[in-house]
Parts: C-alpha cells; sequence; structure tokens
C-alpha cells in the first residue's frame, strides 16, 4: 500500500464509524417535540423515521419506520401498532403521538428499566438513577437472557418494597418481556440470544441509533415469531430456581466491585 492511500482509507473509515442510517440524520427533539417513555419510538422520531415532532403516528408510518430501520417484517410492526392504539382515547384512532403513551398504567407500568415509577417522578424521561440501577445486573461486555431479567426482576422487587402503589399485572409481564428482550432484537443476535452492552447503553442514554459503534440494520428480517421466541428466553431467564446440577453463572461478577 502506498503512502497516499492511507489518508483516503482513514477517511473512509471515519465517513463510514460516523455515518447515520442512510438519509437519516441524528437530530435532538426541540422544546415542542413530544417524546415517551419507550426509547425505540423516541429514537427513529430523533432520526426522522418516524415523524420528528412524535405527533400523527399511523400504522403506515410505524410499518414503514420498523421495516427500513429494524427489518421488522409488515404484519409484526402493523401488530405493534394495533397493540399501541389504545393509547390514542379517541373512539375508532387511525394514529397515536408520543406524549400519548406516558398515560401510566395504559401501557407505561413501573418496575422500567431505564424510567422511575410515576409514583416517584416521570414515568417517561431517561433516568440515569434507574438506569445505573439496572446496569449493576448487566455483568458482561455481552448481556445475555440472564443478565437482562436480573436486571428486570431487580428494578420490579425495587418497585415491590418501595413504592406504594406498585402494580404490574400479567399482561403488563407480557409487555415487560417483550421490551427487555428488545435490545436483542434491535442490536443484538437473535440466534444467540446475546448483544454487545455497549451499544444497549449508548442507545438508551443517546436515544440514537448506535451506528457510529459500528452498529447497522441486520440483514435477516425479524418476525412475530422471533420475538415469542426471545420473550420466552427471557422469561425462562427470570426463573430464580435452578435444578442441583445447573449453575447460572453471570460473568465477571466483580465488576461492579464494591456491590458484591
Ligand atoms: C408501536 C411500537 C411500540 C410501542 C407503541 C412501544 C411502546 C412502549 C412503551 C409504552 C414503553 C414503556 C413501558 C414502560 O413503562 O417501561 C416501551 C418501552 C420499551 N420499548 Fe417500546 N414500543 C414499541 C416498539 C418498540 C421496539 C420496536 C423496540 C425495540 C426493538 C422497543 C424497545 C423498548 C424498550 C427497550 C423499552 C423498555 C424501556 C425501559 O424499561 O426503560 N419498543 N415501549
Amino acid at each position: 500500500m502506498g503512502l497516499l492511500s492511507l489518508p483516503i482509507i482513514l477517511s473512509a473509515v471515519l465517513a463510514a464509524a460516523v455515518e447515520p442510517p442512510k438519509g437519516h440524520p441524528w437530530l435532538a427533539p426541540g422544546p415542542n417535540d413530544y417524546r415517551g417513555p419507550c426509547p425505540m419510538l423516541n429514537t427513529l422520531s430523533n432520526h426522522n423515521f418516524l415523524p420528528h415532532d412524535g405527533r400523527n403516528i399511523t400504522k403506515n408510518k410505524v410499518v414503514s419506520a420498523m421495516s427500513s430501520a429494524l427489518n421488522f417484517n409488515e404484519s409484526l410492526a402493523a401488530l405493534m401498532f394495533e397493540m399501541a392504539i389504545v393509547a390514542n382515547p379517541e373512539p375508532n384512532a387511525t394514529f397515536f403521538t408520543l406524549d400519548q403513551l406516558n398515560v401510566h398504567n395504559v401501557l407505561e407500568h413501573d418496575g422500567s428499566l431505564s424510567r422511575t415509577d410515576a409514583f416517584f417522578g416521570s414515568n417517561h424521561i431517561f433516568n440515569e438513577t434507574i438506569f445505573n440501577e439496572t446496569k449493576v445486573y448487566w455483568t458482561g461486555e455481552i448481556l445475555d437472557a440472564n443478565m437482562l431479567a436480573n436486571s428486570k426482576i431487580a428494578r420490579q422487587l425495587n418497585s415491590k418494597a418501595f413504592n406504594p402503589t406498585y402494580r404490574f399485572t400479567s399482561s403488563v409481564e407480557s409487555f415487560s418481556l417483550g421490551e427487555v428482550s428488545a435490545p436483542i432484537v434491535a442490536f443484538g443476535d437473535l440466534q444467540a440470544v446475546t448483544v454487545n452492552r455497549t451499544l444497549v447503553e449508548y442507545f438508551f442514554e443517546n436515544e440514537r441509533f448506535p451506528t457510529e459503534l459500528g452498529w447497522s440494520t441486520r440483514k435477516e428480517v425479524v418476525n412475530i415469531e422471533d420475538i415469542l421466541r426471545l420473550s420466552q428466553a427471557i422469561s425462562d431467564a427470570s426463573n430464580l430456581i435452578t435444578t442441583d446440577k445447573e449453575v447460572v453463572s453471570t460473568q465477571r461478577r466483580d465488576l461492579h466491585g464494591g456491590l458484591y
């Protein structure tokens, strides 16, 4: 390789590294833009896959956003929209807005990974203290079902212990299992049921696709069977009982020093 080609290669690598999803640069929400409790819908709006103002989110927009940004198949994205439309209190509504998702105990619930319970404060703005609580249980560089499940249980236990209005029904449990496995769906390995912790933290903390960390939209199409299988994996990993032979090990217990 000639010396002259080095700067060209370097600038190509750098350009690739900082490139946002094609045609979808990240733009922080403005003061009049709606955002909600879902870090992914917020991210899709920040990248203009969904309306940047967080309003008028129709089925077509959800299908198109989730297909182009996450490679969800159409029926999966349509199903998610159908489950979400309850957020708009208007009869026969054809859209929802991100702030309609903030109403407590409709879709938004207690024990979230990155937001505090409505009883304590904003149930929809990213909360660093709560997320730090979650991250205690992410004990390796590669998150697996056990680590994600452990953080979910820990958040619920904390809420149950200290929030006098704690509520977590079996239908919330189904949604919650989907949410807790969602980082794997968006950024991880669907077969291994793992995801790189750095990508997940970047996503939660910035509500931005981790393109600059090397992530890109997956090549395989995601369908409902994938979602159900991953939710089941989190549910199985939430079991605190082992057999007498089994040792459920999470990696690097020393990671958080004084806590153990
Ligand atoms: C129409 C589609 C969707 C709707 C209406 C929706 C709605 C919501 C709502 C209401 C919450 C808050 C639950 C809580 O109180 O913790 C939530 C959380 C979450 N959502 Fe979504 N979501 C959608 C799609 C997605 C997708 C496609 C992903 C990623 C693949 C995703 C990732 C997450 C994650 C990781 C959380 C947990 C946040 C936390 O616990 O702090 N969502 N979503």
